[in-house]
């Protein structure tokens, strides 16, 4: 039985329960302020304000948002290091960057009060997620220009936790620590907390036996299969954390642990909208397309309608006033055409974690034979499921029926698939480059 840690009344910020009305009229307010302060201090809103021919005094309600231009990763890159700062660099306090594994970085500048809001909104992510003051949190997120460890260390400090800064890596020690230090809860990717319970098991640990009640668990799709999985594992709650540097870092939405059904945008810091990926148009909420977000109170990086990449949709809020995005299905980049079939790595996942004897270890790999596609999952056993005969052929099965494709399984012992210490490499696309 999983423990119930339901916020109690008085647990939660004022703006978590207000009404729709009081958090348009926010916004409103913070976006007309942050549409000028974009305009009068970097020179890119200038110049893009100017070319689409608006004004931030033509901002008079939300749905004029959509009269102003996108910013993409291009933009940011192009101003590569400092060109998007809003505010002299002597009251930049922190730096981060995101790994562009092609290319420059994306840096993102924070001032003491953009460091402020930021641990704000985590400490509200983390007890959406079931923390609680006094509570000891484990972060495995990576510490350094990442903003998923500093992110959550802070947040957690905030809200009044002991925090056990562990970083990612050295899974021996971290799973000594965590029966040691007897953590609540804990925030790592759900890859990596995969590779714990790897780490459990070899240490002759139990690992549906230790002090963790929850799980807070991003920075890269995992599917509800995924959940089920780990909450059946390690005997714990396992709730969803999305962000993204460009905008703040983790803790832009969080799912409640009451609820477990998508998560609650902070709307009150970022304004979500969801997008036609290929018109560019704004989609009433309940439509997939692609998520994009302008800040509201940033100060040193404010952004102007980011274009995320990741796919989603907007719907309304329940445990929170605010609005729900939808569990990220992947990135528009990450979607793979394999034989004209649109197929995200996620759809994969769900697959895999349909059958018992197969784990959530999991990688595809794509190549092309003369003009064909050729799609094979590589896919480990769990311990006890190594040597059934029919997990392969099934998981093909399903592949073909479920998704479209026809692609090799290839079932390896468990071990089999490299671990990552932080974002799971799940794509390995040997195609060339440029169509056929
Ligand atoms: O991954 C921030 C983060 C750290 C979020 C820790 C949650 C926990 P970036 O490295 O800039 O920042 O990568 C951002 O990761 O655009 C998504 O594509 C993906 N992502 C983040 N959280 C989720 C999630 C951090 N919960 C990019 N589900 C985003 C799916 C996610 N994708």
């Amino acid at each position: 039985m999983l423990r119930d840690l339901s916020p109690r009344p008085g647990d939660l910020d004022p703006i978590e329960t207000a009404s729709r009305d009081e958090i348009a009229a926010l916004q409103r307010r913070r976006m007309a302020e942050t549409l000028r302060h974009a305009y009068a201090n970097v020179p890119h809103y200038r110049r893009a304000f100017d070319a689409a021919g608006v004004h931030p005094d033509d901002f008079r309600d939300l749905p004029d948002l959509a009269r102003f231009p996108f910013t993409t990763k291009a933009d940011l890159r192009a101003s590569y290091p400092f060109g998007m700062f809003a505010v002299p660099r002597e009251q930049v306090a922190r730096i981060h960057a995101s790994s562009g594994t092609t290319g420059k970085p994306t840096v993102v500048g924070y001032t003491q009060a953009d460091l402020h809001v930021w641990a704000e909104v985590m400490a509200r992510s983390i007890r959406a997620g079931g923390g609680r003051p006094g509570m000891r949190v484990h972060v495995a997120y990576g510490y350094g220009l990442f903003t998923g460890g500093l992110g959550a260390h802070y947040g957690a400090e905030r809200l009044g936790c002991t925090v056990i800064p562990m970083s990612g890596g050295q899974t021996e020690r971290q799973v000594q620590l965590i029966q040691d230090f007897a953590p609540e809860i804990i925030m790592v990717t759900p890859s990596y907390m995969l590779a714990l319970l790897d780490g459990f098991r070899a240490a002759g640990v139990d690992p549906r036996g230790t002090s963790l009640l929850a799980g807070i668990f991003g920075a890269e799709p995992w599917t509800n299969a995924m959940r089920a999985e780990i909450e059946r594992d390690f005997d714990m709650h396992a709730v969803d954390i999305y962000g993204l540097s460009e905008v703040m870092g983790p803790g832009v939405a969080n799912e409640c642990v009451e609820t477990k059904d998508g998560l609650h945008v902070w709307e009150d810091h970022f304004y979500p909208e969801v997008i036609d990926l290929e018109t560019g148009a704004v989609l009433p909420d309940g439509v997939a397309g692609e998520l994009v977000f302008t800040s509201l109170t940033k100060q040193a990086t404010p952004v102007i309608r980011y274009r995320t990449r990741d796919l989603t949709r907007l719907l309304p809020g329940t445990a929170r006033a605010m609005r729900r995005m939808e569990k990220v299905t992947g990135r528009s980049d990450d979607m793979l055409i394999v034989r004209g079939v649109n197929v995200f790595p996620t759809q994969i996942e769900e697959l895999v974690l349909e059958r018992d004897e197969l784990s959530g270890h999991y990688q595809i790999e794509l190549a092309r034979t003369g003009r064909m596609d050729e799609m094979l999952i590589r896919v480990e056993a769990r311990p006890e499921g190594f040597g059934a005969t029919d997990a392969g052929p099934a998981l093909a099965l399903a592949v073909k029926e479920r998704v479209g494709v026809s692609a090799r399984v290839e079932v390896l012992p468990p071990g089999g698939i490299e671990r990552s210490l932080g974002k799971a490499r799940r794509v390995i696309d040997r195609r060339p480059k440029g169509g056929i």
